[in-house]
């Protein structure tokens, strides 16, 4: 251990510092906020802040250059990364345990490696051999991958320097752990300062580094955000339990806008890139429509056409129930409600089920017609035209609203043979070919025009 250092305590809500653990925090009274920290040494500080340059720059004259960027083997990564990964970047993968996280690492990690670059990976969760029957089962190589079995990150820096890898991998950053630090590996205290010192390094040595997290049951990835604040990007992967689709999304990305989303497939021989989402997700969709409705939605920059399905049933006893996969319960209680007052469907006496084909999760408000229609579709027992897509927002007087980006949402639609779009009156957008838009103003007219029992089809031009 180095001299001159010791460990502190701080508030992370007021930075109120204390020498031992406390509960609550004197000065903001909030309870377990204290972390505990590394505190440098004055010498110590002076020396790190010397690799950086410290005198001012006037910003003319400062390089502009990009270093290259380091493309991975899916394209799909590259994409939600911004073009591949920045040389000296930290991004953090996270994701619910089991979802894929050490997978997808490994894949991307042999597929850079067999281009002759050195990976290190650094596993503190699964032995050699374990990671060994993983490639094989992946049918991964190894050459220039090198696997590290180890927790200490004293001695994982020390390998850092010596093995001068071109990418780093650190599987997970919950189980490195600081000597220095006597809280357990996996506390606030022990990721915050696990994650600086990997910081430090990438951005010395120029490296990209990639850490892999589990996602704590409230959705933050263990310590309250303090990762999301250091490392460059946060890119999480997320699947429903059962279904075998993965989405990487970045949530945070300092070299390239969030909102990306790249899709997988989980197979025996690992995560398969989804090259045509649309029609992966509508493969399976029904030639009887009653209660389907399919919906361009936007993910990122790119369309997705996605299913939504809708069950009314009668309630038999008590409060009816309304139950959304995939959809936010809140935009499901709203839509139910314009329904109810605006279009006059008897909802009241009904439990209604809505859900997203896929394990997906769509929570545009775009989506709102195609939920209406799979409702209104479900209860009057009306097939919805198997060529028609919907589009729009629903306001609260049954009127319906733009939504952004239909160009993009109707050309994805064209493209997988969609004839029709019903869409809110007021977009002017160009019409792809081969489709033909129907315009309405609400969305009792929109039930009409859509349903073909109970409504008339004839004035669908
Ligand atoms: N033999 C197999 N065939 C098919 N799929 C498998 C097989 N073994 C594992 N999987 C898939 O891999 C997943 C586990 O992946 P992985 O270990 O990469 O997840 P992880 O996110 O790293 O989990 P953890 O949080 O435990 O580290 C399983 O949930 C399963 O879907
Ligand atoms: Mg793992
Ligand atoms: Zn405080």
């Amino acid at each position: 251990m180095e001299k001159g250092r010791r460990t502190v305590f701080v508030c992370q809500q007021c930075g109120r510092e204390s020498i031992k653990w406390l509960g609550r925090c004197p000065d903001c009274e909030g309870w377990n906020t204290f972390v505990e920290s590394v505190v440098r040494s004055p010498s110590s500080r002076r020396s790190a802040s010397r690799v950086l340059s410290t005198a001012p720059q006037e910003l003319s004259q400062v390089s502009g250059e990009q270093t290259p960027r380091l493309t991975l083997s899916f394209a799909e990564c590259n994409r939600v990364l911004g073009g591949g990964v920045v040389p000296g970047s930290l991004v953090l993968i996270g994701g619910d345990p089991g979802i894929g996280k050490s997978t997808l690492l490994l894949q991307v990690s042999a597929a850079v490696a067999q281009g002759g670059r050195k990976v290190l990976y650094v596993t503190g969760e699964e032995s050699p051999t374990q990671v060994k029957l993983r490639a094989n089962r992946l049918g991964l190589g190894g050459e220039w991958l090198f696997i590290l079995p180890e927790t200490n990150m004293e001695v994982i820096m020390e390998q850092l320097e010596e093995a001068s890898p071109d990418m780093v991998i650190i599987d997970s950053i919950q189980t490195v752990y600081l000597d220095q630090l006597d809280s357990a590996p996996g506390s606030v205290g022990q990721i915050r300062e696990c994650t600086m010192k990997l910081m430090q390094w990438a951005k010395t040595a120029n490296v990209p580094v990639l850490l892999s997290g589990h996602v704590t049951k409230d959705g933050a990835i263990a310590g309250p955000r303090v990762l999301e604040h250091i490392v460059d990007a946060v890119l999480y992967l997320e699947g429903e339990q059962f279904s075998a689709y993965r989405l990487l999304r970045s949530v945070k990305n300092r070299f390239g806008s969030t909102n990306e989303v790249g899709i997988f497939e989980m197979r025996g021989n690992g995560l398969v890139e989804v090259t045509n989402p649309s029609e992966a997700f509508l493969s399976q969709r029904p030639t009887e429509t009653v209660g389907s409705a399919v919906v361009p939605t936007l993910e990122g920059t790119r369309p997705l056409l996605v299913e939504i399905q809708a069950l009314t049933s009668t309630t038999s006893f008590g409060f009816p129930r309304r139950t959304a996969n995939g959809v936010d319960f809140n935009r499901l209680l709203v839509i139910t409600a314009v329904l109810t007052k605006r279009a006059g469907l008897a909802l009241g006496n009904q439990d209604i089920m809505v859900n997203v084909v896929g394990g997906l999760r769509v929570n545009e408000p775009a989506a709102d017609l195609g939920i209406a229609l799979a409702i209104a579709s479900s209860l009057r027992g009306a097939a919805i035209d198997p060529g028609l897509v919907a589009i729009g927002e629903l306001g609260l007087s049954g009127e319906l609203r733009a939504v952004p980006h239909v160009d993009r949402r109707l050309s994805e639609s064209a493209k997988l043979g969609f004839k029709r779009c019903l869409m809110p009156k007021t977009m002017k957008v160009d019409v792809p070919q081969q489709m033909q838009l129907i315009g309405v103003e609400s969305v009792r007219e929109a039930l009409r025009k859509a349903l073909t029992k109970g409504g008339d089809k004839a004035d669908a031009t």
